[in-house]
């Protein structure tokens, strides 16, 4: 079989980018230390609101951090306005109490979906003290577009 020198050309490029691309995952899972997300937690969706571990909304702030526990529904959050620390590591416990709903913080890498059933969870820093507008990014309704909430990133006191 003949093929010609270009066909073979495209041939090895299209191998060498599929390599490259499996490289860059694999470097991103091991060189940079990205983790896919392995936190699996479930919750009766239907008792979000008597569950204990959702008792206590809002930041739990301690010398290490905080910790941000807040339920999704249509179309808020409880709470629906945060107040943190800047510089320490915040870790955001959510869930639903009824369909999928998103939490992203706009301008920041802070960002999960919402899913019943499941507790969501992340850690992340902010470095900026402001005012951060969160918003619901998974469609969840007539309303969708409305539901958002407000974090407040303090600055270190002096
Ligand atoms: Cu909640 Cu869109």
């Amino acid at each position: 079989m003949n093929v010609s020198f270009y066909e073979k050309l495209w041939m090895w490029a299209s191998g060498a980018l599929i390599i490259a691309f499996v490289t860059t995952i694999l470097v991103g899972l091991a060189g940079s230390a990205l983790q896919p997300p392995s936190h699996v937690e479930t919750i009766d969706p239907t008792k979000v609101w008597s569950d204990g571990r959702f008792q206590h909304r809002g930041a739990t702030l301690t010398p290490d951090g905080a910790t941000v526990v807040i339920i999704a529904m249509m179309f808020a959050y409880q709470p629906a306005e945060i107040h943190v620390a800047a510089g320490k590591p915040v870790t955001f416990r959510l869930t639903s109490a009824d369909v999928t709903h998103g939490f992203s913080i706009v301008g920041t890498n802070g960002n999960t979906m919402v899913v019943p059933g499941y507790i969501s969870q992340f850690t992340t820093v902010f470095h900026t003290p402001g005012e951060y507008l969160v918003v619901c990014n998974e469609y969840c309704g007539l309303s969708h577009h409305l539901m958002s909430a407000k974090l407040i990133v303090e600055g270190a006191q002096p």
